[in-house]
């Protein structure tokens, strides 16, 4: 059996193996609103798709089997408490195929990072299944399996900027100029856990300690029809950011470095964080930066978006 063609039993020619690669988000604007009855916060948020990838390589298997390399190796668990795992056990129970897959992750996006990492992960398992066992599924069909296996996994699917609403997981394009944006992206060392961020904030909320709500997202929209990034940079915002913050200090160190010393147009925590977000002006004032930020940040990454969502190739 060749790697570019696999027989399978019944006699159908099918691809393999299947690469898709898939870029981590970040948010431009995040504003979180009440807690629901669900144990969920309604968002306002403005996903944005950066050039930080993961990839899957998808094979035929006998059984479903996934190996890992790169950031998170040997702290991620393989079995079917990852949600590569439960996303193609999601979409063979909904195709009624056997999940029989070997699948290899390639992780660059760090775990429990405010990157939505494992939503990335999730999202390309998709993709690479539905093309391996040739379901045939549309991408309406997969985002509907996405947002069962976490809010910001239809995000992924679809990559650029889009506004999020509900929990997240309802996404609409955004209206942008054709441009590209530079960050520089600072890994922290260690995570943060997502669902203690949220009761975070709302600790700080009730305490009467955090910062006014942002709200609407409109000035954000606005300034992405602009090509300015001092415009796009006083409007980007994140609610989040307070609470990661409060529970990880060492971050307004690093925020004020980027900002004060490598004069970024903006400094901001990436979701519940602790990965820190800053806009340059262009890769040059983004060297700068990251040079600015290093002594803060167990590594520093340059990016652009936006960036298409996870895609075969
Ligand atoms: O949807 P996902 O599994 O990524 O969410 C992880 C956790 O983050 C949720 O269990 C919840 O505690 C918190 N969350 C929230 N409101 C949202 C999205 C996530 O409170 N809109």
């Amino acid at each position: 059996m060749t790697e570019a063609w696999a027989l399978e039993s019944d006699g159908q020619l099918a691809l393999g193996p299947v690469r898709v690669r898939v870029p981590a988000k970040i948010n431009l604007h995040l504003s979180v609103g009440p807690l629901r009855g669900d144990g969920y916060h309604e968002l306002q948020t403005v996903y944005h798709a950066i050039s930080i990838f993961d990839e899957i390589t998808a094979r035929h298997g006998d059984s479903l089997v996934l190996t890992m390399q790169g950031e998170g190796q040997g702290e991620l668990e393989l079995d079917d408490r990852n949600l590569v795992v439960r996303a193609a056990q999601a979409l063979a129970t909904s195709a009624k195929v056997e999940p029989k897959a070997r699948l290899h992750l390639r992780k660059q996006i760090p775990l429990a990072a405010g990157l939505a990492g494992g939503s990335a992960d999730a999202a390309a398992t998709l993709v690479a299944c539905d093309a391996l066992w040739g379901t045939g599924y549309s991408r309406a069909d997969l985002a509907k399996i996405a947002e069962t296996l976490g809010s910001d996994v239809p995000f992924l699917l679809h990559g650029g900027t889009a506004l999020g609403t509900g929990r997240g997981e309802a996404v609409s394009p955004v209206l942008a100029r054709a441009n590209k944006w530079h960050w520089v992206v600072a890994f922290a060392d260690g995570g943060l856990s997502t669902p203690e961020v949220y009761r975070e904030l709302d600790r700080l909320r009730a305490a009467g300690a955090a910062p006014k709500p942002l709200g609407s997202a409109d000035a954000l929209l606005a300034a992405l029809r602009q090509r300015d990034p001092a415009e796009l940079g006083a409007a980007l915002g994140n609610d989040l950011e307070a609470a990661a913050v409060s529970l990880k200090p060492e971050l307004a160190a690093t925020l004020q470095a980027g900002r004060k010393e490598g004069g970024a147009h903006a400094a901001l925590v990436s979701g519940s964080g602790p990965t820190c977000v800053f806009l340059a002006t262009d890769a040059t004032h983004g060297e700068q930066i990251a040079e600015a930020v290093s002594p803060h940040a167990r590594s520093v990454h340059l990016a652009q978006g936006p960036v298409p969502g996870a895609r075969v190739g």
